[in-house]
């Protein structure tokens, strides 16, 4: 009876109820959400992940205009048949660099979060000029314009400042030679040991992506981006915190 007289004012005022319920189910976000304001980092870091190289981040650029991310997800989980099909599941420090990351949840097509190094330069480049030269049942949609556009790189400096600006460790010098080194990734004949791969690191992908080397095309900085999704990490000598969770 007394429990009924206190609840009184919630069952009969339906704004104290609201109030009431809004109040309780908070404490449950509270008590997730606030410790993530006093942790340094949520992300483990991983040996490996570094920022994009210039072509590579004009790459991204040009996966997020054309919408890719509308049949393509990035992210593999934790399961085992997508584990099998796709390779390691995807790490939070793979995407550390990413604004906005591309995770996704659309799968028309196949995740590409690991697609780096799983087909030639050529056939991403067949792929993408007409999909339905290679994969005769696929529905994606042709994208040869890419390979007729030139890349607008004016603002390529710019860009990685803004990313600088989000917490992506672009140094001073990196900012500073961003047209030189976006220039260099596409040259087939820059030597192994050129300043790009002093900065980026020596497996860093240079040559003609386009199959054109005359023209530096959106297609060329599109291609080198799809080739590094994945790769940065090496999974023979990567230990997950907690082998059980592996499979
Ligand atoms: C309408 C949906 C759709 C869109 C938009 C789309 N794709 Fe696809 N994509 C697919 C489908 C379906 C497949 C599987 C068949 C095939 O390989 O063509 C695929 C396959 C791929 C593959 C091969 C993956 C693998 O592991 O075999 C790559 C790479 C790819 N797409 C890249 C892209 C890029 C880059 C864009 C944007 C420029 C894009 N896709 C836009 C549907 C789409």
């Amino acid at each position: 009876m007394t429990m009924w007289k206190r609840h009184q004012k919630f069952e009969r005022h339906s704004m104290w109820l609201v109030i009431g319920i809004v109040i309780v189910v908070s404490i449950g976000g509270i008590v997730e959400i606030a410790p993530l304001f006093w942790v340094e980092s949520t992300i483990e870091e991983v040996e490996g992940v570094r920022p994009y190289t210039p072509l590579e981040l004009a790459g991204r650029d040009v996966y997020i205009a054309e919408g890719c991310y509308g049949c393509h997800s990035q992210m593999i989980r934790p399961l085992r048949d997508e584990v099998e099909r796709y390779g390691h599941y995807s790490l939070a420090a793979e995407s550390m660099y990413d604004h906005p990351f591309q995770w996704g949840s659309k799968r028309t097509g196949p995740d590409l979060a690991r697609v780096g190094g799983k087909y030639s330069n050529d056939w991403h480049r067949e792929h993408l000029i007409n999909p339905r030269a290679l994969v005769p049942e696929s529905n994606m949609p042709p994208y040869r314009f890419l390979a007729d556009q030139d890349l607008d790189a004016h603002a390529i400096q710019a860009k990685l400042r803004t990313m600088q600006r989000l917490g992506v460790p672009y140094t001073a010098e990196e900012i500073e030679n961003a047209a030189a080194d976006l220039n260099a990734q596409v040259d087939p004949f820059a030597s192994a040991t050129s300043d790009l791969r002093r900065r980026y690191g020596p497996r860093v992908n240079q040559g003609d992506f386009d199959g054109d080397p005359k023209r530096l095309t959106r297609l060329d900085a599109l291609i080198a981006y799809l080739q590094v999704l994945g790769t940065m990490v090496d999974f023979r000598t990567y230990e997950a915190e907690d082998p059980e969770n592996l499979r």
